[in-house]
């Protein structure tokens, strides 16, 4: 038996996913993480889940992308706040005028930020302004990397992005993770978060997921396929909901000729909050 994705490995699958379709994704960087042993994780895992997997990944960035791009041409935000970036490419393909903090496990910040920089010296990548902070959120206490955080913004504006995160994450964790996202945050800051409805966990395909997940990947105590309903998001005291897509609409939109099985597909929700 091959040996178990770790969790901070999913970050990998991810990036070969968006790296199907560049021009969807428009993640042009996305190939140069993924090696063979990722290759084969993420077509075991698009093979036993979902072949749309790969689609609904780059229709996910495609969204973020263009909505913070907008969002940096009004100059709405100068900080762009990735919580869970894993290998996610943003700083390179967004506006050179926006800064950004890149949050993960310590693991994949101390890898990123290695290659990153050689990948910039090299010219392989344009200079981006990076900082990075290696953060577990299943830590009880977000005291330390809240000063990080705001010792770095002074006040900035942002936009705080979770995308591929809370379904591993569990219900308290959540909740402390958006405090802090209203504690560094100013009036009119967003958050883009993404999660799937418990809707979804009726379907056969969420069904292969776990099944997936329960024989493939290494779970830590704390994992508990979290799945989240509308309401969360549009009953937060300090944000408004401003915009409410999802992976069927999103292909809509970006690949009409693309012929897809509805059910099939493990429908992604992915929320604007604007700070109040
Ligand atoms: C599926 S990847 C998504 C990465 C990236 N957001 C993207 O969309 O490409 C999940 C990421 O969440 C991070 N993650 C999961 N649990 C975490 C935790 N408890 N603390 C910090 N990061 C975590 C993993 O390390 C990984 O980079």
């Amino acid at each position: 038996m091959s040996k178990k994705i770790a969790i901070h490995e999913t970050a990998f699958v991810t990036s070969a996913f968006r790296a199907a379709d560049k021009n969807l994704s428009k993640d042009m960087y996305a190939h140069l993480w993924p090696g063979d042993i990722t290759k084969k994780h993420a077509e075991d895992y698009a093979g036993n889940v979902s072949k749309h997997e790969p689609f609904a990944h780059c229709l996910r960035n495609r969204y973020f992308f263009e909505t913070i791009q907008d969002l940096v041409a009004i100059h709405e935000i100068e900080y762009l706040i990735n919580f869970g970036c894993g290998f996610s490419m943003y700083p390179f393909v967004l506006s050179k005028n926006l800064k950004h903090i890149e949050v993960d496990k310590s693991d994949v910040i101390a890898f990123k930020k290695d290659r990153i920089s050689n990948w910039m010296t090299q010219e392989i990548l344009p200079y981006r302004e990076i900082q990075y902070i290696a953060a577990d959120f299943n830590n009880e206490n977000f005291d330390e990397l809240r000063t990080k955080i705001t010792t770095i913004l002074k006040g900035s504006s942002s936009f705080i992005l979770i995308e591929g995160v809370l379904f591993f994450l569990g219900k308290d964790d959540t909740l402390r993770l958006f405090n802090l996202f209203n504690s560094i945050q100013q009036p009119n800051d967003y958050i883009g978060s993404v999660s799937y409805r418990p809707q979804l966990e009726q379907t056969m395909v969420f069904q292969k997921l776990i099944s997936f997940v329960e024989g493939n990947l290494d779970k830590n105590a704390q994992f508990n396929y979290q799945t989240i309903p509308d309401e969360y998001y549009s009953s937060l005291e300090n944000y408004s909901l401003t915009d409410h897509q999802h992976t069927l609409n999103l292909a809509r939109k970006y690949a009409p000729d693309t012929t897809i099985e509805p059910s099939e597909v493990l429908n992604e929700h992915m929320y604007i909050l604007k700070k109040k």
